[in-house]
């Protein structure tokens, strides 16, 4: 049985992956992983394709020993697996709880790390690893400190891990967007006080998801949508770290 698991995809950037790889790809299965199961359900429905609904909470550690045993009992070849679940906040550091910061961590970081490594053993050569990950990841980012460090986190350990699979022909790229138009917001913007202010262009999460799989064909390491994020990549990787910072905060115009 050849699957995609896709993690996140009860809306956003992971819903919308499900959508297009339904356009370009067949796989036997697909397996779609968030904790609103009845946004899975919808998205069964209206794709109207075989798909495995799997309600798990990744901050939670016996949803790995959940998705672990399934695989042994079912025995997929994962040919691609994108890991979409994630969230942020917005704030000072005083402004966000250490329960919210830890939890970024859980998800972001360690959940993609169990996913990641519970699915390898299952994944095929030829098989491709989507990381998504944020622009976030290339620069240091002040009121979205621990988030931008979570995904600095995802970006490097993508390109090791890519490095590693070599032998095994396994790709793995990150992903890292811009702004993008998702419920992402929502929870990124529940502090009272507004601390990010300036959002530079806000792309739709059809645009950039596109893209992704565009560039995940051509065996890209890391994939930045749109000619203005990879100037910024550009900025970032030229400009002393002092500058980038600057330039952010006044960006940002916090008081
Ligand atoms: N939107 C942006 O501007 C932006 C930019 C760059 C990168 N990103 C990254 O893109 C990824 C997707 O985010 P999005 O923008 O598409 O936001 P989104 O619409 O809020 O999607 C987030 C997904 O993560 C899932 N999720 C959240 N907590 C979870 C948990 N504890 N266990 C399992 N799944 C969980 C959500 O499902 P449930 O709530 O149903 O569990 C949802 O499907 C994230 O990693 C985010 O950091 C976003």
């Amino acid at each position: 049985m050849k699957i995609a698991v896709i993690t996140g995809a009860s809306s956003g950037m992971g819903q919308e992956f499900a959508r297009q790889l339904k356009k370009q790809e067949r796989f036997d299965e697909m397996w779609v992983i968030a904790r609103r199961e009845d946004r899975l359900f919808t998205l069964k429905e209206e794709l109207g394709i075989p798909m495995r609904i799997l309600p798990m909470d990744l901050t939670q550690k016996e949803s790995f020993a959940q998705y672990k045993e399934l695989l042994k009992k079912e025995q997929p070849t994962i040919s691609l697996l994108i890991n979409a679940s994630g969230f942020g906040r917005f704030g000072r550091y005083d402004a966000i709880s250490i329960e919210d910061s830890l939890e970024m961590i859980d998800l972001n970081c360690k959940a993609v790390v169990a996913i990641t490594e519970l699915s390898l053993p299952y994944i095929e050569e030829g098989g491709r690893i989507l990381q998504v990950d944020s622009l976030s990841a290339f620069q240091p980012v002040p009121y979205l400190n621990v988030y931008g460090s979570t995904k600095a986190f995802i970006l490097s350990y993508s390109r090791a891990l890519k490095a590693e699979l070599k032998d095994r022909k396994i790709h793995v790229m990150a992903f890292c967007p811009g702004w993008v138009q998702t419920e992402f917001f929502n929870r990124a913007e529940a502090a009272e006080k507004k601390v990010i202010t300036y959002f530079n262009k806000i792309f739709t999460a059809q645009e950039v998801v596109a893209c992704a799989l565009k560039d995940l064909k051509k065996k890209r390491s890391v994939c930045v949508p749109s000619w203005q994020n990879k100037l910024q990549v550009l900025g970032v990787k030229l400009l002393p770290t002092a500058l980038v910072l600057k330039i952010w905060m006044k960006q940002q115009k916090f008081d």
